[in-house]
C-alpha cells in the first residue's frame, strides 16, 4: 500500500497539486450551495476542505482506506463525516448525497466498476458523480519528467502511464457502464511552483505513490543517477520554477 504515509508526506509530494485541482473539479461537477457532497479517496483532504469551504463542513463527507490519511482529513475538516472505507464499499445508505466526487483515485482502486456503482448508489437520483485522474501519459509534468528519466535508466520500470482510467475515453466508458447519464469529459489544468530543484526532488524520497515506492527500491548510486536525469530534463534549474499538470475529468448524472 503506497498510501500508508503521513498527510504531511502526501502534501509535500502530490497534495501541492490537489488544492488547485479540487477547485477545478468542483467547478467541472457544477456544485451548488446547499448540496451534500462526498469525497471518495479523500487522502489528507484537499477536496474535502474545498467542498467544506463552498458547502459548509456539516454538508461534507469523505472516505479513504488509508488510516493516517483519514485522520489527517478529519483533523482538517472538523464537522465533516470522515470514515475509513474503500470506494467499493461506501458506508452510507442509498441516495445520501447530491454529489459524489473523487480526485486522483480511480486508477488506484482494485475494482473501478464496483467503485462507480457504489458512487452511483449513494448519490440521489439526478445527483452528480464526478472524478478526475492525471494524464500520466503526457500532461502531468512532474510525474512525466520522473518516469522519462527512470525509463532512460531502466526501460522495464513500471511507468505510471500504463494505469487504467487515465484517458477521457476510458473514463467515459467507465461512467456509461456505471449507468450514469449525460456523461461529459474534459481536461483540468493546474500549475505548481517549486522553490528549487530540491523542492521537486526530495518529496520523491518520502515513499508516496508508485513513484515514491520506485525510488525507495533503488540503491544510492541509481537514485543519484535518476536525480541527475530529472535535473537535466527540467533544464537544470538554478532557482524556482513551475510545472503544469493536466488531469482528465468525467461527470455524469444518476
Ligand atoms: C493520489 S491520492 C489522492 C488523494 C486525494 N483525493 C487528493 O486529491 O489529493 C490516491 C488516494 O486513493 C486512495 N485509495 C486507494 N485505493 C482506494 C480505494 N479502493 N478506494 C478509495 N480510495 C482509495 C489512497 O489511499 C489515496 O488517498
Amino acid at each position: 500500500m503506497t498510501f500508508a504515509i503521513s498527510g504531511d508526506s502526501y502534501d509535500r509530494f502530490m497534495g501541492r497539486y490537489s488544492w488547485e485541482l479540487a477547485q477545478r473539479l468542483i467547478d467541472f461537477a457544477g456544485l451548488e450551495e446547499c448540496m451534500r457532497a462526498l469525497d471518495v479517496g479523500c487522502g489528507p483532504g484537499a477536496l474535502a476542505v474545498a467542498l467544506a469551504d463552498r458547502l459548509g463542513a456539516p454538508s461534507v463527507a469523505a472516505a479513504d482506506p488509508a488510516e493516517p490519511l483519514v485522520t489527517a482529513c478529519a483533523d482538517r475538516v472538523p464537522g465533516a463525516d470522515v470514515r475509513l472505507a474503500p470506494a467499493e464499499q461506501l458506508p452510507w445508505p442509498d441516495d445520501s448525497f447530491d454529489a459524489v466526487l473523487s480526485q486522483l483515485v480511480l486508477n488506484f482502486v482494485r475494482d473501478g466498476d464496483a467503485a462507480v456503482t457504489e458512487m452511483g448508489r449513494v448519490v440521489r437520483p439526478e445527483g452528480v458523480v464526478a472524478s478526475c485522474t492525471w494524464d500520466y501519459a503526457d500532461g502531468m509534468r512532474m510525474l512525466r519528467t520522473f518516469w522519462d528519466a527512470v525509463l532512460e535508466l531502466d526501460p522495464l520500470a513500471p511507468d505510471e502511464s500504463g494505469m487504467r482510467y487515465c484517458s477521457e475515453e476510458e473514463l467515459a466508458s467507465l461512467w456509461e457502464r456505471g449507468a450514469l447519464n449525460d456523461v461529459a469529459t474534459g481536461p483540468l489544468e493546474v500549475e505548481v511552483e517549486y522553490d528549487s530543484f530540491d523542492d521537486f526532488w526530495e518529496p520523491f524520497m518520502l515513499g508516496v505513490g508508485p513513484a515514491g515506492a520506485y525510488c525507495a527500491s533503488l540503491d544510492p548510486e541509481r537514485r543519484d543517477a535518476l536525480r541527475d536525469g530529472c535535473f537535466s530534463r527540467l533544464g537544470s534549474p538554478a532557482g524556482s520554477f513551475s510545472l503544469t499538470a493536466r488531469a482528465f475529468a468525467v461527470r455524469g448524472a444518476r
